[in-house]
């Protein structure tokens, strides 16, 4: 019994030393797995933060090209929703490297895209509360942009649209570069805000003939841009092109257009990149040769022809001839001529297919005509939102 007890009491330590035992291994393998565990954590974790932090290195990089190097104090205060991307103050070829440069970063859309209305004016827009009626009830699907005599002095309500919208500006002188750098001032503020998607020039002399929605959806879905491009056999045509310009430019690219264009990011983001044809213009393109209305014609013709639909989105009445269009004053305003102006025309394509609606804007409308305009806009244009 006492061998048995004593055999079973072996027994039993030998099965306790090899409990242990397993125990122990069981212990010794949960260790090892705990400490090989914490090690893939921590690896993982490491390698985890450290690109995390890269991307972080990445955003504020990007942020800090974006981010305005000197504010200018009247433009910067804008209270609006607008991005804090736009309006900053640099110079010219910093401006464009930058708006070249953000294209090909930021690939995706950022929000609800756009649409970028630019007006190039001298001074005050005296259509300014048909434009408020055009976009109110329409926050976040535009962005405003004016570029203005440097020299003009704003007094915008709070309240306005256009408040807090300026660029900085240089003097611009009718017919010469100067308007081209404007233009090109103009699409690279707007191109810094990733959402804007298509961009429209205009004057102080153009009204809108259709609303907002209209206007938003018709450019936002058009595949193409309008940009005004015709090859004109003419001594106001290639007459104007100076044999100097050649091999980089070639009789034959030559191209005239209207300067109030319409294009899209692509375009847009190819106008500011351009440093090759530019300088070029610059040189060989003065009197009777303006540059306003063969530099981005002959550009996009050589760049990216098939991207353009050849004609302007903004209809202006060149039918009495002579180097200036006709203005109209309120006289001129009734529901028919702006009938005529927004079905009247031509068949014009829009995406393969044809349509009556060749024009969304208009010019060139003299201050007159706001009274008038705002008594038909509501009913005609159904600016209510
Ligand atoms: C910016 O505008 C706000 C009102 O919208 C005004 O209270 C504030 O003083 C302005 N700041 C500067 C620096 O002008
Ligand atoms: C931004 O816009 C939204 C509507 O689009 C409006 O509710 C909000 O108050 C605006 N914020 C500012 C700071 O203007
Ligand atoms: C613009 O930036 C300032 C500070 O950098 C910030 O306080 C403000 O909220 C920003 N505004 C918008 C509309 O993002
Ligand atoms: C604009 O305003 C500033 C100060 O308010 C003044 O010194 C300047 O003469 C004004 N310029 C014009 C063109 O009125
Ligand atoms: C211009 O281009 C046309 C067609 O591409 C070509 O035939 C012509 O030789 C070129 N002219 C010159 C001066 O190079
Ligand atoms: C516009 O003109 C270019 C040639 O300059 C041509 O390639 C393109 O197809 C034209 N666009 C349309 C819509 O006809
Ligand atoms: C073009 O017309 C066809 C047939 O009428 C229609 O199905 C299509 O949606 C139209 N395309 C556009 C872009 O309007």
């Amino acid at each position: 019994m006492g061998n048995s007890t004593t055999g079973k009491d072996l027994f039993r330590s030998v099965a306790k030393l090899f409990k242990t035992h397993l125990l122990s291994n069981y212990l010794f393998h949960f260790v090892f797995f705990i400490i090989g565990f914490s090690i893939g954590i921590i690896i993982t974790f490491y390698f985890k933060s450290f690109s995390f932090t890269s991307q972080a290195f990445l955003n504020s990089y990007q942020y800090s090209l974006l981010k305005p190097l000197k504010p200018d104090q009247q433009y910067s205060n804008s209270s609006s929703n607008y991005s804090n991307n736009s309006l900053i103050s640099l110079n010219d070829e910093d401006l464009l490297r930058r708006a070249s440069m953000i294209n090909s970063r930021i690939e995706e859309l950022v929000g609800v895209p756009k649409v970028a209305f630019m007006f190039l004016t001298k001074g005050p827009l005296p259509l300014a509360p048909l434009w408020e009626k055009f976009f109110q009830g329409h926050q976040g699907l535009y962005s405003i942009y004016v570029h203005a005599d440097p020299s003009f002095n704003d007094t915008v309500p709070e309240t306005s649209v256009f408040y807090g919208r300026r660029i900085p500006s240089q003097p611009v002188y009718w017919g010469t570069g100067t308007m081209i750098d404007a233009e090109r001032r103009l699409l690279a503020n707007a191109l810094l805000d990733t959402s804007n998607q298509r961009f429209i020039l205009l004057s102080e002399s153009c009204i809108p003939l259709f609303n907002f929605k209209t206007v938003y959806d018709h450019l936002i879905n058009s595949k193409i841009s309008f940009l005004g491009s015709f090859d004109d056999p003419r001594k106001l045509g290639r007459g104007r092109y100076n044999p100097k310009m050649w091999p980089q430019i070639n009789i034959t690219d030559w191209r005239k257009g209207s300067q109030w264009f319409e294009v899209h990011r692509e375009l847009a983001n190819l106008i500011v990149s351009d440093q090759k044809f530019y300088p070029i213009f610059q040189e060989y393109c003065h009197p009777p040769c303006y540059m306003d209305e063969h530099y981005f014609p002959t550009l996009v013709n050589m760049l990216s022809p098939e991207s353009n639909s050849n004609r302007s989105i903004t209809w202006v009445d060149w039918s009495r001839g002579g180097s200036h269009p006709r203005k109209f004053g309120w006289v001129d305003i009734n529901d028919e001529f702006l009938n005529q102006i927004r079905f009247g025309s031509d068949q014009c394509l829009y995406n393969g297919n044809k349509t009556s609606m060749c024009f969304l804007f208009a010019r060139k409308f003299l201050p007159n005509t706001l009274e008038p305009l705002l008594r038909i806009a509501p009913l005609l244009l159904g600016f209510d939102p």
